[in-house]
C-alpha cells in the first residue's frame, strides 16, 4: 500500500489552476523525483500535501488516513515534512538550536536536552556536525541546505519533500548534497525530491514524475521518462530538462 496517495487534486488561484487533477503515489522507503518547468505546480503540490492550502477538489491520504482537510500541525505530527525552496533558518539561534527547535515542534513535550541530542544526531547525518555551535549567517549555501534538511527531518519525518534542495549548487557542493540525500534514503527515509533538471536526479530517483501545467505528464524510471515521446515533444529545445 502507498504511504502517500494524491488523487485528482485541483488547486486554483483565482482563474489559474495551479494543480489540475494531480495524481501521485509514493510507497514507504521510495525515492521519487518530480521534475517540471517553472510554474508546473510542483511547490503547490507540496503545499497542498503539507496543508498550507486545502485543495478545491481531490483527495490526499497518508499512512492510510484521509488528510485532505487535516490542519498542517497534525500532518507534521504524522510524519510529513518538507524543506523550503528558500531556506528559512532562525538567524538568532545557533545551528544546533535551529534543529532542536524543529524537533520540539514535531514532538510535544520533548525536553530541551533530548531535543539537542536528536539535533546532534541529525547534524551528523547531514554532515554538518562541525557547524553545530555556529550561527546560520556564517553558513555557506550548501551548509544552509543541509541545515534545512536537518530541520525537516527533526520533526520525526516519515516522508520528506525536498523542494529544489540542489538549486544553484554545482560541482562538489552539488555532489555533497546529493550524497547526503542518498544516505538518508539508504537509511530508510521516504523522499520526494523536486528538481528542475532531470540529470540531477537521474542517478538517484527510482521513479520520476514529470509535471506540467498542474498535471502529471509522464511517469516512470529515469530512462523511461527521458525517452518518453510526450516528454521529449513537450520539452524539446527547452533547457530546464536537458532530456
Ligand atoms: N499563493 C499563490 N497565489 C497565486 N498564484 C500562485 C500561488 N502559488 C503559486 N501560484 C501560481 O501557481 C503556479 C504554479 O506555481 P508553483 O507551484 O510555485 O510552480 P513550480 O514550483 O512548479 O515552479 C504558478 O503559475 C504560480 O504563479
Ligand atoms: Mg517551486
Amino acid at each position: 500500500m502507498s504511504m502517500l496517495e494524491v488523487s485528482g487534486v485541483v488547486k486554483r488561484f483565482g482563474g489559474l489552476a495551479a494543480l489540475n487533477g494531480v495524481e501521485l503515489s509514493v510507497r514507504g522507503g521510495e525515492l521519487v523525483g518530480i521534475i517540471g518547468p517553472n510554474g508546473a505546480g510542483k511547490t503547490t503540490l507540496v503545499n497542498v500535501v503539507m496543508g498550507v492550502y486545502y485543495p478545491d477538489s481531490g483527495r490526499i491520504t497518508f499512512d492510510g488516513r484521509d488528510i485532505t482537510r487535516m490542519p498542517p500541525h497534525r500532518r507534521a505530527r504524522m510524519g510529513l515534512s518538507r524543506t523550503y525552496q528558500v531556506p528559512r533558518p532562525f538567524n538568532d539561534l545557533k545551528v544546533i538550536d535551529n534543529v532542536a527547535v524543529a524537533a520540539m515542534y514535531g514532538s510535544k513535550d520533548l525536553p530541551v536536552g533530548e531535543a539537542r541530542e536528536i539535533a546532534e544526531d541529525l547534524l551528523r547525518r547531514v554532515r554538518l556536525a562541525e557547524r553545530a555551535e555556529d550561527y546560520p549567517e556564517s553558513l555557506s549555501v550548501v551548509e544552509l541546505r543541509k541545515l534545512e534538511l536537518a530541520r525537516a527531518l527533526a520533526q520525526e519525518a516519515k516522508l520528506v519533500f525536498l523542494d529544489e534542495v540542489s538549486a544553484g549548487l554545482v560541482g562538489e557542493d552539488l555532489r555533497e548534497v546529493l550524497s547526503v540525500v542518498r544516505e538518508l534514503h539508504e537509511g530508510g527515509m521516504t523522499i520526494v525530491m523536486i528538481e528542475h533538471v532531470m540529470k540531477v536526479i537521474f542517478n538517484l530517483a527510482e521513479r520520476i514524475v514529470v509535471m506540467m501545467n498542474g498535471q502529471k505528464l509522464a511517469e516512470g524510471t529515469p530512462s523511461e521518462v527521458s525517452s518518453d515521446a510526450r516528454v521529449v515533444e513537450s520539452y524539446l529545445g527547452k533547457r530546464w530538462s536537458e532530456v
